[in-house]
């Protein structure tokens, strides 16, 4: 199974209605192969990720989602006061889709849960005194290798950090050791519905700056 790369990251949307049928090990096995493929500071790999099949236990992790989700999506839902149009169907269709995605997460046949050790990772901005991002950079990589693979693999998948607010019940449920933390929770399986598609993004020369900030890289004529 492969696609053009370009082709993934640009079909790579949040899929959040998902079969509860599940997945061949096979395919499983190369979706985690492509985390281990990724990069990460000094190569060390401070990463470990449980794959969690065991109905009881993704029925626990889809428990403690459940408030976590109706938390958040109150605030989401109170700012959709501020839109209209296209961007307020956009979001409400979103909305419904974490809705479902709020009270299903434990019906996912699989729920990759990435963990990090930050005693194996050099982070270089932790004390600028801002929120440090650096760590992230020796974990996500892996996680979004696994969303690529999924999208090749025609697999549904989301990525979700709001079980970090319960981070101390899912490292007892899933005996998750001491010095070890969660990241990213990827519930998986094959879509409901069309699964991924069309993604909607800010245009390249918004989000990248030629020489310096501000202005917007636009590719000059090779010839
Ligand atoms: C760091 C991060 C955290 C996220 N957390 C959640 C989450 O808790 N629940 C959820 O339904 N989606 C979550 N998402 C998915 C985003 O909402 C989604 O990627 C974004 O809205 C773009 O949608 P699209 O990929 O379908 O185009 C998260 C994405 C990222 C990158």
């Amino acid at each position: 199974m492969s696609m053009d790369v370009y082709e993934a990251m640009s079909t790579l949307r949040a899929v959040r209605r998902l079969k509860p049928d599940p997945l061949p090990e096979h395919v499983l096995h190369r979706i985690l192969q492509a985390a281990a493929w990724a990069p990460s500071g000094g190569n060390v790999q401070p990463w470990r990720v449980v794959v969690v099949r065991d109905p009881e236990k993704r029925r626990a992790v889809g428990d403690l989602y459940r408030p976590q989700w109706a938390k958040y999506s109150a605030g989401a839902r109170r700012n959709l006061a501020q839109l209209s149009g296209e961007a307020l169907a956009k979001q409400e269709r979103m909305l419904a889709a974490a809705d479902h995605l709020g009270e299903h997460m434990g019906d996912a046949p699989v729920i990759l849960v990435f963990c990090f050790n930050p005693d194996h990772m050099a982070i270089t901005d932790a004390d600028l005194g801002r929120p440090s991002v650096v760590g992230g950079g020796s974990v996500y990589p892996a996680v979004e290798n696994a969303m690529l693979a999924c999208r090749t693999e025609g697999v549904g998948c989301t990525l979700t950090t709001l079980l970090c607010f319960c981070e101390d019940e899912v490292k007892t449920l899933l005996g998750i050791p001491d010095g070890w933390y969660t990241c990213a929770f990827l519930p998986i399986g094959y879509p409901q519905l069309r699964g991924h598609g069309p993604i909607s993004r800010r245009p390249v020369e918004k989000l990248a700056f030629a020489d310096s900030w501000g202005t917007g890289f636009v590719a000059k004529s090779d010839g």
